[in-house]
């Protein structure tokens, strides 16, 4: 938070470190190294206003950067809305007050709760899992019963560095439950599908 807080809101070189898939990851950048690297934050907002869904969950608000550019996604469509949710009780009233001082509050239900007990009514269009990397997989596999067998499910740090969410996405494919796509970015990008389709 105090990363963020010094920058004030602008761009500084992203921070991880090269991997094989992404070799200079120099050429991103970020608002600081909890929020999405800002080309991703890009790629939510552009996702949006190309898929049009009708319901965007995420995991793991933080400051509600990420929350805010799908927010602006759905803005653009003229409809849906996004369930959020922040666990930390001083960092969910940041991204509280970021999102009410911003012209997008309508668009988004957040939430000071964890994702594994969040309860979300209705079928998931876009699913975007960012909360903390020990329980992606927990997460996704809550979830999925829920997602739109066309929508897409996105898990942010799935670089070959960081292992974690890139196992447990490997693991979901071979278990049949999900297809996977790894966008090379400098933590790693999952966007993948349930099986069932
Ligand atoms: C990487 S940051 C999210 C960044 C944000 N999505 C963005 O790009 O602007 C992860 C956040 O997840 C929160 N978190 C960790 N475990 C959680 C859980 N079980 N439920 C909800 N949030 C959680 C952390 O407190 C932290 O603020």
């Amino acid at each position: 938070m105090r990363q963020a807080e010094q920058a004030q809101g602008s761009l500084l070189p992203e921070y991880h470190r090269a991997t094989p898939e992404c070799p200079h990851p120099d050429r991103w950048s970020m608002y600081d190294s909890m929020t999405a690297e800002a080309e991703v934050l890009e790629f939510l907002r552009t996702l949006v206003t190309t898929v049009k869904p009708e319901l965007v969950v995420e995991t793991g608000a933080f400051l509600g950067v990420s929350t805010l550019w799908i927010a602006e996604g759905l803005k653009r469509n003229n409809r849906g809305k996004i369930v959020s949710c922040e666990l930390d009780p001083v960092v969910f009233a940041k991204a509280q007050a970021k999102i009410a001082a911003s012209d997008l509050s309508s668009w988004i239900e957040l939430r000071n709760e964890s994702s594994l007990e969040m309860q979300i009514d209705g079928v998931i269009d876009l699913l975007f899992s960012d909360s903390d990397m020990a329980i992606r997989a927990e997460e996704i596999r809550r979830f999925l019963p829920q997602m739109n067998p066309h929508g897409l499910i996105l898990m942010h740090d799935a670089s070959s560095h960081l292992k974690v969410v890139r196992e447990a996405a490997l693991k979901m494919e071979a278990e049949g439950l999900l297809s996977v796509v790894f966008l090379p970015t400098p933590r790693g990008l999952v966007v993948a599908q349930r099986r069932d389709r």
